[in-house]
């Protein structure tokens, strides 16, 4: 079993956008045994994956799909034994991951304006935690080329620390996609979206990175 964990210390940087589509890529696409599990006490994860529709307290189970479970755990990792190839887990931004969370994968989503500072507030969890670290630029805008370049020299000194090389733009169809509870390719316009796109490339990524890239 695989575990991934989307985090950032500072909120509204996309990493339940990133979460659902990765968990849902993972189960739906590639065939993978996928639990997805939501650290963040919005319980927004459980919430989008059920389509709105169920009540989120601690401890619920929503079977999404037969490959695809969602539970609602806020501030800490199910003690439990999950029979799954893969776990995708949405943090909040206040959870301290070392020590919490134990993963083989850290994906950091940042947003153009805040990247440097957000990074750098998270580093010393990060370098603790000894997962893998991906840094992914979210809705990436005119000034993303520039902040790529200083994430880069900021992330150079950083043990397994890597930048994805593509971005995901400001896209209106992942915005809306959030706010109808559904996949981006499943809200008008969102199937052929440069969003959908680049959401489906990261999840797939992410997948390889774990070695789960090659099953369909
Ligand atoms: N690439 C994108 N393009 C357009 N809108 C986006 C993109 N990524 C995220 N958003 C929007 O930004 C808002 C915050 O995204 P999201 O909920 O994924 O962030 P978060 O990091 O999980 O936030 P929180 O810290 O509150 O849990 C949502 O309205 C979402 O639709
Ligand atoms: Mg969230």
């Amino acid at each position: 079993m695989k575990s991934v964990v989307i985090y950032n210390n500072k909120g509204g940087v996309g990493k339940t956008t990133i979460a659902v589509h990765c968990a849902l890529r993972a189960a739906l696409h590639h065939r993978l045994r996928t639990v997805a599990i939501g650290l963040d006490r919005q319980g927004d994860i459980l919430r989008w994956l059920s389509g709105g529709e169920v009540w989120v307290g601690d401890g619920t189970v929503h079977e999404h799909s037969p490959n695809l479970t969602v539970i609602y755990s806020p501030n800490q990792q199910p003690n439990m034994r999950l029979n799954a190839d893969l776990v995708v887990m949405d943090s909040s931004p206040s959870l301290a991951l070392a020590g919490n969370v134990r993963t083989d994968l850290v994906v950091v989503p940042v947003d153009g304006r805040l990247a440097l500072d957000d990074l750098q507030n998270a580093l010393p969890d990060l370098i603790e935690s000894q997962a893998k670290l991906l840094v992914v630029m979210n809705r990436a805008d005119a000034g993303g080329t520039k902040t790529l370049a200083a994430l880069k020299r900021a992330c150079a000194k950083v043990p397994k620390m890597t930048i994805w090389p593509a971005m995901v733009p400001d896209s209106a169809a992942l915005k809306r996609a959030a706010e109808y509870y559904r996949p981006v390719w499943d809200v008008p316009y969102g199937e052929n979206s440069e969003g959908a796109k680049a959401i489906k490339a990261l999840s797939d990524d992410i997948l390889q990175m774990l070695g789960l890239g090659a099953r369909r």
